[in-house]
């Protein structure tokens, strides 16, 4: 490269950059370098296809940030987590679900009014359009129920067309409230359809949480109380699993939307990515695996098998791509644990026990502490649900019925990003070149 473009180069790319140096030729480019507010500062490759002719390879997204956010920051070496600037820590202890949901979506902690105003908003969308009834009956009796809050999800786009306008601010905030409000009322019926008992509409003098274990568990032949323990922890396993930066679904919903999809198809493919054992679906997996060991003294063979590369066996709940560090929503819930199992009389659980010897092994072994894996947020998370009465093939519905506003602010704050363009990632191509079409009967 010419030492003038180089100085210009230099010039456009600001005060701090990186130099790119290819061996090969000799040139050099520089690239510029933006801080963050706080966590690691991003090597800013935009322009470097258009300079270089070459694209960034990193399958898995290690080393991208793929978007800037305000909403949610994470210090893994910490395990730190903080929404909008507090900690999670905080917002369990002394926050709750809607205040939390306020919180993701306008960036502040509401005053009193706006609370009340906020909880009136997402209470009056809470029904479902009644033709959505019939939508569920066509699913087969044992779909799984998160297979029902794909399609049914994605099937509000065909109720509420006057919230599909993604260029309007109002409808955005419409589509909002009616995915975090109506998120309960589908994953009770999708829990209700599973069990073949009558649906349950939900109740608006009871708050979020308490609403959606009355359309969960309550029958028409009896009068069902709400527990206030169980709500109150059902309300705090809401708020920790709310929100987590740019992880695989939330990714998914932001390329999903990047192309302009409505709200609802885009968190219909949130819910999709969810699923997976690797991210949403690990908390049904836990439960499954707790079950499989059975007993403490079987915890070092299945240990053993975890660490086997030749086995697939992986400690499920044990690791995370971000924290290498105790999760600290798992520290939360290892305590809401204790606290509804006392309350059901369930304080010799069993599988709690077992969880906390697997632990506490893991814990101590080198194959564990040197590739820094600890308990994630889908650990105990299975162990409290279980005890509160729910099938394990509803974790991961409660865990997208929480995640919803997560999503929602982060789809909300992409369409309102300025930089914002269509998703669209290169790739490294390793397949033929340019060959010969050979007609069928010409073919070896
Ligand atoms: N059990 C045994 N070994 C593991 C585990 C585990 N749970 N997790 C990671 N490792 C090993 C892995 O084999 C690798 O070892 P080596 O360096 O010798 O090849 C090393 O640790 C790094 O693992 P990785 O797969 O490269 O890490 P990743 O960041 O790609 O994967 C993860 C992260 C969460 C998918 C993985 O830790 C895992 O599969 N955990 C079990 C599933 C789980 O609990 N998922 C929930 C995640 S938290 C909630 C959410 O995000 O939804």
């Amino acid at each position: 490269m010419n030492e003038s473009k180089a100085a210009a180069n230099a010039a456009a790319a600001g005060s701090k950059t990186a130099t790119l140096t290819f061996n090969e030729t000799g040139e050099s480019w520089e690239l510029p370098i933006t801080d963050g507010a706080m966590g690691p500062s991003v090597v800013d490759v935009r322009r470097f296809y258009g300079d270089t002719g070459a694209f960034t390879y990193d399958p898995g997204f290690t080393s991208t940030a793929s978007c800037s956010s305000a909403i949610t920051f994470i210090d893994g070496e910490k395990g730190q987590l903080l929404h909008r600037g507090y900690s999670i820590e905080d917002l369990a202890g002394k926050s709750d679900f809607m205040e939390v949901c306020y919180l993701l979506l306008h960036g502040e902690l509401p005053s009193a009014e706006q609370k009340n105003k906020f909880e009136t908003a997402i209470t009056y969308h809470s029904m479902l359009h009644e033709q959505m009834l019939y939508f569920f009956r066509g699913f087969r009796r044992d779909a799984h129920p998160m297979a029902v809050m794909v399609g049914a999800v994605g099937a509000l786009s065909a109720f509420y067309h006057d919230s599909t306008d993604i260029t309007d601010p109002h409808q955005r905030m419409v589509a909002s409230h009616r995915l975090i409000s109506k998120m309960p009322t589908i994953a009770a019926m999708a829990y209700k359809f599973s069990v073949g008992q009558p649906f349950i509409y939900p109740r608006n003098d009871l708050n979020y949480s308490e609403n959606f274990l009355y359309m969960t568990f309550a029958v028409p032949a009896e009068e069902y109380k709400v527990n206030p323990v169980l709500a109150r922890a059902m309300d705090r396993i809401f708020i920790l699993h709310a929100d987590h930066e740019q992880n695989a679904s939330t990714s998914t919903v932001r390329i999903a939307g990047s192309s302009g999809a409505n709200p609802f198809a885009c968190i219909a493919a949130g819910i999709a990515s969810l699923w997976g054992p690797a991210h949403g679906g690990a908390n049904q997996a836990v439960l499954e695996m707790l079950q499989q060991i059975g007993s403490k003294d079987r915890v070092p063979e299945f240990l053993e098998r975890a660490k086997d590369k030749n086995d697939p066996f992986r400690l499920m709940g044990f690791g995370h791509r971000v924290y290498k560090n105790y999760d600290p929503r798992a520290s939360v819930l290892r305590e809401s644990a204790h606290e509804v199992l006392d309350e059901l009389g369930m304080r010799d659980e069993p599988l709690l026990e077992l969880a906390m010897e697997l632990e506490r092994i893991a814990l101590e072994d080198d194959y564990f502490v040197d590739r820094k894996l600890f308990p994630n947020v889908d650990f105990y998370s299975g162990i409290i649900l279980k005890a509160m009465g729910f099938p394990s093939s509803m974790f991961t519905v409660l865990f997208a019925l929480a995640r919803t506003v997560g999503w929602v602010a982060q789809w909300k704050e992409m369409i309102e990003d300025p930089q914002q363009r269509i998703s669209r990632p290169r790739q490294l191509y390793t397949g033929y070149g340019p060959r010969d079409y050979v007609p069928v009967d010409q073919r070896s």
